[in-house]
């Protein structure tokens, strides 16, 4: 059992080292999967009044830059807590000549007003933060009042079986091929154990509803290895 201070250490550690291959790694890591999820998420995300959309840990930007070129075109806003992966969503974005604004920050103090975004997400990183009932609530929090946190996370499949095997591969082959690439031997051997400590899709929309949002689903991508989790904040009144 890992404590939230030595957790914090090794996300500080592990993200600011692995930074310049994060996106070779995940492509390669996921065979490629990892473009789809985003897809999904973007396009999943409806926004609504204010025109504004949060994407939290949003590290080498792959999300955010996703959502600023989906069609209904919202204004998008990066946070991450390291600048080390802001780094490379800065450049992305400028060679794709869009505006980005990127802020450094903690996803349990979001620098920003109550109720000024429609939609949240989080794409693999919730699993990442200890405290995840508060940093849920304090995304809750900037949501207006029927906007949407979208939360893409890993997981393990569903079929016993699938699951069997995919256990094997994280424990085995990612982080020795992690490793290997990122010169990061801890690094994927810490991706493999948050994986498998992450709640199962029920008992994390428990954490969602705990964390005063409503109406929580999930959906399963890639049978089971990633899932899109949504839930909103309740109206007023
Ligand atoms: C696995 S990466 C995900 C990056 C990106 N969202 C993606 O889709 O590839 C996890 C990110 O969470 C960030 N992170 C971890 N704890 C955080 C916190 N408390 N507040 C904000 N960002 C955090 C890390 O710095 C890292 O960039």
């Amino acid at each position: 059992m890992i404590t939230p201070e030595r957790q914090l250490r090794l996300v500080r550690r592990i993200f600011t080292r692995v930074a310049p291959v994060y996106d070779l790694l995940n492509h390669l890591l996921s065979l490629g999967e990892d473009r789809r999820w985003r897809r999904f998420l973007a396009r999943a995300v409806r926004p609504g009044p204010t025109g504004r959309v949060l994407d939290v840990a949003t590290g080498t930007g792959d999300v955010a830059l996703a959502l600023a070129t989906s069609p209904a075109r919202p204004r998008v806003i990066g946070l991450d807590l390291l600048p080390a992966m802001l780094a490379p969503a800065q450049t992305k974005a400028a060679r794709r000549g869009l505006s980005l604004p990127l802020v450094c920050g903690d996803a349990l103090h979001l620098p920003f007003p109550e109720a000024c975004f429609d939609a949240v997400t989080i794409a693999f990183g919730i699993r990442n933060i200890p405290h995840r009932v508060a940093a849920l609530a304090e995304m809750a929090r900037v949501l207006v009042p029927g906007g949407r946190l979208y939360v893409l996370e890993l997981a393990t499949p569903t079929s016993p079986r699938l699951r069997r095997l995919y256990r094997v591969y994280l424990q085995g082959l990612l982080p020795r091929l992690g490793g290997l690439i990122s010169r990061q031997g801890d690094a994927y051997q810490y991706l493999a154990d948050t994986i498998l400590a992450f709640p199962a899709p029920a008992q994390f929309r428990a954490e969602l509803r705990a964390a005063g949002l409503v109406a929580p689903r999930s959906y399963a991508l890639t049978r089971g290895v990633a899932w899109l989790h949504v839930a909103e904040r309740p109206q007023a009144g």
